[in-house]
């Protein structure tokens, strides 16, 4: 990997990311998704990370900023399905054909931190992604398993139990959580309360939205 690249790469999306624009609709961004993903799990997976990322930009204050953030959650794994090997790296050309901002391509880019890439999440939103992506997977996956197979009546100590141990969701990174808490300097408790809130207010809008042909917009 060309770290010195990645690095560049870096400087020049942390200064564009003081304006942070939407650089497109949400069906555009639908449309570009959905170009390069129809795995009903994966599509399940973006739904859930864009309803999340809108709820944490009004729960942080940044309310102007939603329909960035959402994009951001909705297309943060844009290549895994078709690139697994260049995932967080082909984003980058994927997102820029579709017509994406430095600002939208640093967002998904950085969600690799670590793992594919070296692009460090430095914006609210990016280290939000960081930090939920892994969660709400381990929290779905936790969730589908109980009698109501809901987050409604899930609290965090069950989550705790099930981050707890390693075999359960084992490809939902138990670090990157923890590294994503301590990025945005917040208890791991009070992350997985959070993405909790945030899943059990966007749960039935993501189901109806995977149960529509369409998979239309939340
Ligand atoms: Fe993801």
């Amino acid at each position: 990997m060309d770290r010195g690249l990645d690095t560049r790469r870096a400087r020049r999306y942390t200064i564009s990311m003081n304006s942070v624009q939407n650089p497109f609709s949400r069906e555009h961004a639908w449309k570009l998704f959905t170009k390069y993903n129809s795995d009903p799990f994966h599509i399940q997976h973006a739904l859930t990370v864009e309803a999340v990322m809108r709820w944490f930009a009004c729960d942080q204050g940044y309310e102007a900023e939603a329909d960035f953030w959402a994009n951001a959650g909705l297309l943060h794994d844009i290549d895994f399905g078709q690139f697994p090997e260049q995932h967080c790296v082909k984003a980058e050309e994927l997102l820029r054909e579709g017509g994406a901002n430095d600002a939208l391509i640093h967002a998904v880019c950085s969600h690799g931190w670590g793992l594919c890439t070296e692009i460090k999440p430095e914006h609210p939103m990016e280290k939000i992604l960081y930090a939920v992506d892994e969660l709400t997977g381990l929290i779905w996956a936790s969730a589908i398993i109980r009698p109501s197979k809901s987050v409604q009546d899930m609290e965090v100590k069950s989550v705790k139990k099930k981050f707890k141990t390693p075999a359960f969701a084992a490809g939902c990174s138990r670090e990157v959580i923890t590294k994503g808490a301590a990025e945005l300097g917040w208890e791991l408790d009070a992350l997985i309360e959070k993405t909790l809130q945030a899943m059990r207010v966007c749960e039935a809008e993501v189901n109806a939205a995977i149960n529509t042909p369409q998979n239309a917009a939340p």
